[in-house]
Formats: C-alpha cells, structure tokens, sequence
C-alpha cells in the first residue's frame, strides 16, 4: 500500500519507466536478432575523435561486436593529420578537395594514423564500471589488408602519396573477424612496391564493405544528414533517388558521401547509412530502432519484382515443377496456374523467373494465404525467400489483410523464424479449410503482420 501520495506518484514515474524499458527492449529485440552475425562497416569522421563524445561513440561500437555484430572500423584523420602539419610549421595543401601528400604530409599522415589506432585500441580495451563493455574482453585486430596505388598526376598536379584502393584483402579481413575481433582499418594503403599511400577513409570504407559484401555501410559524418531543396530531412534514398540527386547542387562533401554510397549500393552492399556524429548513441539509434536517425541509402529491394502474366507460365513451371515432383510444393495443373496467374508475384533477373510466390486473400476474415513461395536453387542463399515475403506482407497490408498463413509440409522451420505461429485447421477462412487435403497433412502457419 502507498504511505502518501508522494510515494504513490513515484511508483507511477518508476512504473512508467519500468513500462519504457520493457517496450523499448521489446521493440530493439528483432534487431539485435537481425543484425547478430551481420558484417557491418562503420566509417567515422575524423573530426568525431576530437569531441568528449568519442569514448561514448566507441563504446557503443564494442557494444555491437559484444552483441555478435561483425564490425570494421575506420577512423578519418583529417584534423589530426592538420594538427600534425601545424607543429612542423607546415601547411596543408589541397587540389579538388583532395589532400597532396608530399614527404612532411606523409609524415603527419603516419604520426596521425599511429596516434589515433592507439586512443581507439585504448578506449576499446577499457574494463571501467560504468562503461556498456564492462566484463567483456574485445579484441582487436588490424594489418595491411588495403593494397594501394598513386592516384598520380591528374591535370598538371601530383598528388604525390596520396593514393587509391587497389584492393581489400577480404580473406584476411573475415578471418579476423571470424575470431570474433574488431578489425581497425587505418586510412593508409601499402603497394606492391612497398610504398605508403594516404588513402581517403570514406574509400577504404567503400571499397571494404564491397570487398566483404557487408550488409551495411555505417558512415558516422559531420553532415547533419541529406536533405531535399525544401530543406527537408531526408530519411531514405533508393539508389535512383540517390543518384538523382548528385545531379543537384550539393555541398562538396555530401557529394563524396553519396558518390561513394552509391558505388557500394551499386556493388553490393546492400544499405548505406549516412548519421551525423552530433546525436549521442547516433549508432545504436540507427541500427536498433525503427525509424532511425540517419538517411538510408538502399538498393530497392523489390526492384525486380512484379505481377505475373500469361507469358510467365513456362518460367513459373520451370520454377516449380521440380519442386512439385518433389512433393514440396501442391502440384497445380497448367490450366489452374492460368486461372491464377494474376495472384502470383514474380522476381525475374536476366528474362529467367528466379523466384515466385501468390498470394490469395480472404479479405473478409481478415486472412490471406500465402502459397507456392519458391526461389530458383542457383539463387538461393541471398535473401530472396525474404524479400519475397516482405513483398507478400506489404501487399497483404494494403489490402488491409492483417494476418496471412501458410499451409506447408517441410518448410515450417523457415517460416516459424520469421515470425509465423503453428495454428490448427480450424483457424483457416471457411472456404479453404473445405480444399484442405487431409492426405497431404500439411501444417498450419498464421503471421499477424505488425
Ligand atoms: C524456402 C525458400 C523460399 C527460402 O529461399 P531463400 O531465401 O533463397 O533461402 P535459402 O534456401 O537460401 O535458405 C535461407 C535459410 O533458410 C533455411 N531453410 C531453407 N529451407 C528450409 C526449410 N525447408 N526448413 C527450414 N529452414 C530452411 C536455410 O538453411 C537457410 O538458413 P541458414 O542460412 O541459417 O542455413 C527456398 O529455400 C525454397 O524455394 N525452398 C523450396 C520451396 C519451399 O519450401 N517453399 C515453401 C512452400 S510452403
């Protein structure tokens, strides 16, 4: 009982907490889920080490590794190489933007990348009790895994040792971090001939998470994020949108940033995120919750999906058949394929039908079944069973269908991972239980889509 109202008002402020805690891990869960055993490239404005801020920063990265996030971290160093310059009494110069690197600038170059591994290397060993990564010992591992190349003499002006990614050692770099250590990545490049070359850190970021095939590229920067010509905050960008958009006026350095998010999407990764350093826990903001904070770069996922038609019978029986003779999929004569043809949505690469799925509504239940869901096996392994869902669960939504099942006799493991629950035979709409074939057995699956 409560001894005064004082008492009872602050177990209403603690329950309210107690309550946001428990929604707020609720709702971040299917992340850490998501994102455990991902490949995530995270590169970080030089700029951000200079600020109090930055030990928080770090210890939000060790927080990812220690939740099974495979992380590679490169730092810019910038200022730092400025900072260099000014003790010797030197000055920076600077063509396009673009840093030459002469001896004293290599120099500063090699000072600054020595000085900035090691406060990282530090700040990730710390066993402090206040910070996340108390208990947990991260390892860290770094090398000379970017071969580089001179990027020369362009319009009259040598650039001296600053240089270009030739190529990521990717083998190197995964073994490390199948030993479960953050890989450091220093902007530096070593050639063949044995020379160092200054290398732009959002390059190194781009080409390794290429090298990698990371799923994502984190790039934590001084822009405040992208925004429209109406000063809007943009929060996502497909890759057209994306490339659009460099046609526009933009500031010198948020056109290297897109440039380059583009030429990952391009290349294979699959997310960009561009986050400003100024919000604390920008990271865990971006990667654990919904909405995020940063702008999205993506490759349209559902890009090559569509309706199917007439002309698709051949590829969708190509595509199935097997499968029916393998008594995975029902078998459907060609005649009830063409009678059903427009419930089928199919992902189509090089005019060869790789995936398919159909999607039949009983709107007035509130259900619809998801059926014939089938990804090509030479295309199997890369989401597409996935986005084929997504796209089934978007288009049951705008049907304002809000639970879909499936009926299915040796892919319940798949399906009961992405959130679908066993339900008896009872729970399907009226009509389709009476075509439910007691022979075959199937199980029952219901998804409520959230
Ligand atoms: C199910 C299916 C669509 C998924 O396609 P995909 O996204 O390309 O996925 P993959 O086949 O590469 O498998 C992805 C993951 O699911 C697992 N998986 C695949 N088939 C599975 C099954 N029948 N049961 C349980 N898990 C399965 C894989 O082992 C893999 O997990 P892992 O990476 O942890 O090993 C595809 O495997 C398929 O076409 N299967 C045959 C048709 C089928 O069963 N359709 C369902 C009809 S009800």
């Amino acid at each position: 009982m409560f001894h005064s109202e004082a008492s009872m008002s602050n177990y209403l402020y603690d329950s309210d907490k107690t309550q946001q805690f428990v929604s707020w891990f609720r709702q971040a869960s299917p992340y850490i889920h998501a994102h455990r055993g991902r490949t995530i490239v995270i590169s970080i404005a030089g700029e951000a080490l200079q600020t109090p801020q930055f030990p928080y920063l770090i210890h939000d990265i060790a927080l990812l590794s220690s939740l099974g996030i495979r992380v590679v971290l490169i730092c810019g160093i910038r200022p730092q190489i400025e900072h260099e310059l000014a003790m010797r009494g030197a000055l920076p110069k600077y063509e396009n933007g673009i840093r030459i690197t002469d001896e004293i600038a290599l120099s500063c170059v090699k000072a600054a990348c020595g000085e900035v591994l090691a406060s990282v290397e530090s700040l990730l060993s710390m066993g402090l009790t206040n910070s996340p990564t108390m208990d947990i010992f991260i390892n860290t591992a770094t090398g000379n895994f970017i071969t580089a190349r001179p990027m020369g003499v362009r319009d009259g002006v040598d650039y001296c040792y600053t240089g270009e990614v030739r190529r990521v050692n990717a083998q190197a770099i995964t073994r490390r971090l199948d030993d479960g250590c953050i890989v450091l990545l220093p902007p530096l490049g070593y050639s063949p001939t044995g020379e160092i070359f200054n290398l732009l850190a959002e390059d190194v970021a781009a080409e390794t998470a290429i090298a990698l095939k990371a799923h994502k590229w984190i790039c934590v920067s001084e822009t405040k994020g992208v925004f429209d010509q109406d000063h809007r905050f943009i929060e996502q960008l497909t890759l057209l949108e994306a490339q659009r958009m460099m046609s526009q006026e933009l500031d010198v350095h948020l056109q290297q940033q897109l440039g380059n998010a583009i030429r990952a999407c391009q290349r294979g990764v699959q997310r960009v995120h561009l986050i400003p350093r100024h919000v604390e826990g920008s990271i865990l903001l971006e990667l654990f919750s919904r909405d995020g904070i940063g702008t999205l770069i993506s490759t349209d996922q559902f890009e090559h999906i569509r309706r199917a038609n007439i002309n698709d019978i051949g590829g969708l029986l190509a595509l199935i058949g097997p499968l029916e003779e393998a008594g995975i999929l029902v078998r459907r004569s060609r005649e009830k394929l063409e009678m059903e043809i427009e419930q089928f949505l199919v992902q189509e690469r090089d005019g060869t039908i790789v995936a398919c799925a159909a999607l039949y509504p009983f709107a007035d239940e509130d259900l619809a079944e998801l059926a014939c869901l089938a990804v090509h096996t030479e295309y199997r392994g890369t989401d597409r069973g996935d986005i084929m869902l997504s796209y089934i669960e978007r288009e049951a939504r705008r049907l304002n269908i809000s639970r879909i099942f499936v009926l299915t006799t040796r892919t319940a493991h798949w399906f009961q991972e992405r959130g679908f629950r066993a339900a008896p035979i009872d729970t399907l709409p009226m009509a389709r239980r009476a075509l439910y074939n007691y022979r075959r057995n199937s199980k029952v699956f219901i998804k409520t889509l959230s």
